[in-house]
């Protein structure tokens, strides 16, 4: 994989999009289901599954940007072991990222309104109730993953004072 010395527009734009797409999700989700029944909280579930169905989409092709262009080295600062936790760390969000919005789609039991333009077709009828409660532990899992790397993106900076941070930065050019 080629190493670039810092991460272009393209990676900043998906990392950042959707860093707030996923606070956004989170936010929808809490609010819908602590509605009572109504047309608004059904609009709400519409709009939780048609951009959860998007951040699904928009993984795959991250993924698969990154697999293309590369991604710059993990900070030299660090011995090969946290390196390696680094890397783990990345790959492991990467994972929650995909399998949260694709347990919300296999839990459901109707067809999906793609934001009223065309249909999504449900795919599982049995196993309903074992992807609801993967999209919940999922949920925690998150939170703890994001927590963990919001707190080394900031030991890095303030304690390692090395260009991890910086180089996520948006408008930021950096050496590496
Ligand atoms: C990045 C994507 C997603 C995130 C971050 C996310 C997040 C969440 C969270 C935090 C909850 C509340 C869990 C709880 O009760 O503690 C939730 C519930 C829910 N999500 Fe998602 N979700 C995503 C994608 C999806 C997708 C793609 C669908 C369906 C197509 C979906 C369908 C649902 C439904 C139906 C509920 C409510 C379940 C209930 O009423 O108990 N989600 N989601
Ligand atoms: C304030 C919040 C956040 C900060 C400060 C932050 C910071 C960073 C930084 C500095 C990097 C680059 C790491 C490196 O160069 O080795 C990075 C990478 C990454 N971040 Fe975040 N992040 C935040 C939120 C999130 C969220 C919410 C997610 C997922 C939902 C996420 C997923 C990722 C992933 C998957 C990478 C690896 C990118 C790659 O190399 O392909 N980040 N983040």
């Amino acid at each position: 994989m080629k190493n670039p010395k810092t991460y272009n527009w393209v990676m900043k734009s998906l990392h950042w999009g959707m860093a707030v797409a996923f606070v956004g999700m989170y936010v929808v989700a809490y609010i819908m289901e602590g509605m009572p029944k109504s047309p608004e909280k059904y609009q709400l579930y519409g709009l939780h599954k048609a951009v959860g169905l998007t951040l699904l989409a928009l993984v795959l092709v991250r993924f698969a940007y990154r697999a293309i262009h590369g991604v710059p080295a993990i900070s030299q600062n660090l011995s090969p072991l946290w390196k390696l936790a680094a890397m783990l760390g990345h790959y492991a969000l990467y994972a929650v990222m995909f399998l949260m919005p694709l347990t919300g789609y296999l839990m459901g039991s109707k067809n999906i309104s793609y934001f009223g333009l065309f249909e999504v077709p449900v795919l599982s009828h049995t196993l309903g109730g074992f992807f609801h409660e993967s999209h919940v532990v999922l949920s925690y899992l998150i939170y703890a993953l994001v927590g963990v790397h919001v707190i080394m993106a900031l030991v890095h900076h303030f304690i390692l004072k090395d260009a991890t941070l910086v180089r996520m930065a948006p408008g930021m050019k950096t050496r590496a």
